[in-house]
């Protein structure tokens, strides 16, 4: 079967975008990174994908107003003209219209650093910290118009220590992400992952009954 063509969508380091670019270099992995697009020029991330040989493409969301359906027609026009298969939202710090993700429905990933639906937006490792969980994580899951939300595909989870710093916390969730999201992407681009009422199937089986499960890393 063909590879999937896959752009990510990224605003800063790009550090999931290194690990689903890496993923893609083994010779059996489904899916091939074409291209990477931020919508910030000196977004970290586009020289680690110009090293490595990728395309990528600015789309200035500054140079919108703000105009959110705009911005987003012009992205949707460099992927139609990289003949993407496949997005993944990668610390990619803009909302997308409901019209942008319907025309990308069920093939659009976004990681998200908690499990959800717990701490949906920002500061998720501090907010974690000050809410004394115990356990927190990170979630790979389809984009829908709401916000952090839509059918979980994978979730990875760590233990929150008693000692624990935002950045220390952030870093041991972030080698699960880096985990999480190459193999997430890969169910996806194998064509194992159905949405049925809401909820992703693997291999037909929901979720937790498909082995998808991470352990603390
Ligand atoms: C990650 O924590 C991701 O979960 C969140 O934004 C961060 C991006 O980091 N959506 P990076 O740019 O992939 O290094």
């Amino acid at each position: 079967m063909a590879k999937k063509r896959v752009a990510v969508l990224i605003s800063g380091r790009g550090s999931n975008m290194a690990a689903l670019i890496e993923a893609a270099k083994a010779p059996d992995y489904p899916a091939e990174i074409v291209l990477v697009l931020s919508n910030k020029a000196d977004a970290g991330g586009l020289d680690t994908a110009r090293a490595n040989g990728i395309e990528t493409a600015v789309v200035d969301h500054k140079a919108f107003g703000g105009d959110r359906a705009a911005f987003d027609r012009a992205m949707h026009d460099v992927l139609l003209a990289h003949k993407i298969d496949l997005v993944c939202l990668a610390g990619f710090m803009r909302l997308v219209t409901p019209e942008f993700v319907g025309l990308w429905s069920e093939r659009m990933l976004n990681i998200h650093p908690a499990l959800l639906p717990a701490l949906k937006g920002l500061d998720t490792h501090r907010r974690a910290i000050e809410a004394h969980a115990a356990i927190h994580g990170a979630t790979v899951h389809f984009v829908v118009p709401e916000m952090d939300a839509g059918p979980i595909i994978i979730q990875g989870a760590v233990a929150v220590r008693n000692d624990d710093s935002e950045s220390a916390l952030a870093a041991r969730v972030l080698t699960v992400e880096h985990r999480i999201y190459p193999e997430a992407l890969r169910l996806v681009a194998e064509g194992r992952v159905t949405v049925v009422d809401g909820r992703c199937l693997i291999d037909g089986k929901p979720v937790p009954d498909a082995g998808t499960l991470m352990p603390p890393a």
